[in-house]
């Protein structure tokens, strides 16, 4: 609906509204896009970077409608400078969010055994040994610690960079080039220059894999445990890639754009379960049930992913290849979209009371891992891997809590994903 008094008939179109999206404490639900859910179905918004205006589409049929809708282009946002949160794009040859089926499903068929349940699944018994390595070392120097950098932070690194076949050597220089890509502060040029590092390492990595070699350093990667000399039928993302280099389904360009991504999007869980970690030691109460009810922690994950505002603003938008009309607003050919999967997580209509954390909420179909051929790669890695740390958290630290007001706590600045920069606690 358009304001008392405006013309809303059809064709009308309704005010394009700035977000700013600057900083938001802790879990706060951002309280412009409040405004925008409000204010319809469908909005029109500016954001801080690029140029001109984008629709939103914040509601849950609508969201899910849009992003499965092959009218959509992602191919298509490459071509214009839409207007965006981050001041640059990190497309690379292979960036599958940037890419529209059929090339699209070409590329992430190549790597999707390894993210599949029982690829995933091969992977628990090891990441849980990861996690016991970095929490007894947690428990050993007693409190108080920061369990971001002891354990939030590496723990997400080690388990994609097992599943990737990286071996433990050059994990410390994946973190870092992951930092400077992911951020604005350091300026463009730098961001571009970690992708280029990043890239170019990968290239070494899957050369040496096609030539039939182990992985640099030969360690520990699922590679060694396979016993085939590190050849490309490892199991492991970089063996996945290699051997569709060798049998020509994607480019060597490609499958190392796609590993760059892979191996990025492996650290999102730092963020999202640092926020896992926030809330559980703000409620009492909520910690005190999944203390006594382990068998209730796998909804309550689900609960927590649909509750947390994982990124600040909106991510990458859509282009209309046509007119399609959307809850009424008629998008034209050539205009751009974005969806709010944190929206579409608070519709009243889907979840009842949306803004309240209810660990058994049955059912649950949220989309904080979105919806539609882009639907998160690495949502079963993401969903093991927070089991995992909510497990260790509950079991493993009787009494935790943090040590300092929580007022004090420091959010990462400038970021694309929302988290704690750190979380000092005690026990
Ligand atoms: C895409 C959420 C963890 C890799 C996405 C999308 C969302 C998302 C919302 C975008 C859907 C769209 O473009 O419409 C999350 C959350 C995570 C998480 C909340 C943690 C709790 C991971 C992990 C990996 C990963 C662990 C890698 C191992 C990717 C990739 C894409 C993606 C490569 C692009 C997929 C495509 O465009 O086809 N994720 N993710 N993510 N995610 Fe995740």
């Amino acid at each position: 609906g358009a304001a008392p008094g405006a013309p809303d008939g059809p064709g009308a179109l309704p005010p394009v509204r700035d977000w700013p999206a600057t900083d938001l404490p802790g879990t706060d639900f951002d309280p412009v896009l409040s405004e925008l859910m409000r204010e319809g179905p469908v909005t029109r918004i500016r954001l801080p970077h690029g140029s001109g205006w984008a629709w939103l589409v914040t509601r849950h049929a609508d969201v899910r409608a849009v992003t499965n809708d092959p009218r959509f282009s992602r191919r298509a946002v490459l071509e214009q400078d839409v207007t965006r949160l981050a001041p640059h794009f990190i497309p690379v040859p292979g960036a599958i969010g940037f890419e529209d089926p059929p090339g699209h499903t070409r590329l992430r068929r190549v790597v999707a055994p390894a993210f599949t349940a029982p690829g995933v699944e091969r992977l628990r018994g090891r990441a849980q040994e990861m996690l016991d390595d970095l929490v007894n070392a947690v428990l050993r120097e007693g409190p108080p610690a920061d369990l971001t950098a002891a354990v939030l932070a590496p723990f997400p690194l080690a388990v994609v960079s097992e599943l990737m076949g990286v071996p433990p050597a050059d994990r410390p220089r994946m973190h870092h080039w992951t930092e400077l890509i992911l951020s604005s502060a350091h300026g463009a040029e730098r961001s571009a220059r970690a992708r280029q590092e990043m890239c170019d390492h990968f290239t070494a990595l899957l050369r040496r894999r096609i030539a039939g070699g182990s992985p640099a350093g030969g360690g520990q990667g699922p590679g060694s445990r396979a016993g085939n000399g590190g050849s490309a039928a490892d199991g492991s993302v970089t063996g996945l890639l290699a051997a569709g280099v060798a049998d020509g389904q994607l480019t060597e360009a490609e499958a190392a754009g796609l590993a760059l991504l892979l191996q990025i999007g492996g650290e999102a869980v730092t963020n999202n379960s640092g926020n896992i970690l926030y809330l559980l030691l703000t409620r009492p109460d909520l910690w005190e049930r999944l203390r006594e009810e382990p068998e209730s922690r796998p909804s309550a994950v689900e609960e927590l992913l649909r509750y947390i505002p994982h990124r600040n603003a909106v991510g990458l938008s859509r282009i209309a290849l046509e007119d399609v009309t959307v809850a009424g607003a008629r998008i034209r050919a050539g205009e751009p979209v974005y969806v709010s999967y944190l929206a579409a997580n608070r519709d009243p209509e889907v979840f009842p009371d949306p803004g309240r954390i209810d660990p058994g909420r049955s059912p649950n179909p949220h989309v904080a891992f979105g919806h539609g051929p882009h639907y998160c790669v690495g949502a079963l890695l993401a969903r093991m891997e927070s089991e995992l740390l909510l497990d260790a958290w509950l079991d493993r630290f009787p009494g935790l809590r943090f040590a300092v007001p929580t007022g004090q706590l420091r959010w990462r600045p400038g970021a694309l994903i929302r988290g704690p920069e750190s979380l000092p606690v005690t026990w």
